[in-house]
């Protein structure tokens, strides 16, 4: 990929700065605007992909589509939930307030904001992501998005915590029992492209597939359960082991469990499914 960074037409000097900030991070060369079209940068510096700093943060231009940080369906999860309606990924991790949340795979952090609203003040949530122009967007809207009409769901974001890194790596040199979930939304085997929230990352994120021996990590990791999101009917489970999958009933989408808490009566398979 071959990525530049500039500014949206007529820049203040903060959005300059930041331009800059993000192309020194990324290690990609900053151009500034000078009233050129986004085609015409793009056709000049023979980029592919281009971010774009505005006042509301940096947008990223890609083949596959636009990445700018929203809330997506997180909102109106949060909005479910305080009406006392369930979410699925909230009652297959069995998460409430306190609890520590691992995300392997943070994306566009919906996931991790509904997790870190749940989870509270009191709890935490760590969002890893490998892709480090998704991480670095995501982790600026984290930082900076704010919803006007809703503190809660502001300090939320706040309180998720960024890493740009592999969970592979990652998860190998963190103690045992060190998170009471660890979660996982890979890109899906067979993506759901008409109704799919990431189309607009498809070219950035890591397709890579999970593996059996990071989900053995994970169940190291994790004091309760791992939680893996995946497309209804997939082989994943079975190639994964995942015998305990919870989703709704007309949902394309299930959430597989492993529950890591000690059995009495030993026994089980290495991570007790
Ligand atoms: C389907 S998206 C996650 C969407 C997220 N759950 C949400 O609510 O927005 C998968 C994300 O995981 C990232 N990813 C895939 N493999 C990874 C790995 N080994 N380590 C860290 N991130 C990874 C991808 O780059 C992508 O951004």
């Amino acid at each position: 990929m071959s990525l530049i960074v500039t500014t949206a037409q007529r820049p203040s000097n903060d959005i300059i700065q930041t331009a800059n900030d993000i192309a020194a991070r990324l290690g990609v060369p900053f151009i500034p605007r000078n009233r050129y079209s986004l085609a015409a940068l793009r056709e000049k510096y023979e980029a592919c992909d281009l971010i774009v700093v505005a006042s509301n943060g940096p947008i990223i231009h890609t083949a596959a589509g636009d990445y700018f940080f929203h809330l997506s369906m997180a909102e109106l999860r949060i909005k479910n939930l305080i009406n006392g309606k369930h979410d699925h990924m909230v009652n297959a991790m069995g998460l409430t307030a306190g609890m520590s949340v691992l995300d392997c795979t943070l994306g566009l952090a919906t996931d991790a904001i509904v997790a870190s609203f749940v989870a509270g003040a009191t709890g935490s949530v760590t969002g890893l992501e490998s892709s480090q122009v998704i991480a670095l967007i995501t982790g600026y809207g984290l930082q900076h998005f704010t919803v006007d009409s809703d503190v809660d769901i502001t300090s939320s974001l706040r309180r998720v915590k960024v890493v740009n890194a592999d969970y592979c790596q990652y998860l190998k040199n963190l103690p045992d029992n060190s998170f009471d979930i660890v979660y996982f939304d890979p890109m899906f085997r067979n993506p759901l492209y008409k109704s799919s929230n990431v189309n607009p990352i498809r070219t950035l994120a890591d397709m890579s597939p999970l593996t059996p021996g990071a989900l053995k990590q994970a169940c190291r990791v994790a004091k309760q359960k791992v939680v893996v999101k995946e497309a209804a009917g997939s082989s994943e489970f079975a190639r994964l082991g995942l015998f305990t999958a919870v989703g709704g009933k007309y949902s394309s989408i299930r959430y597989g469990v492993i529950d890591c808490r000690p059995k009495t009566g030993g026994g089980g398979q290495p991570w007790n499914v």
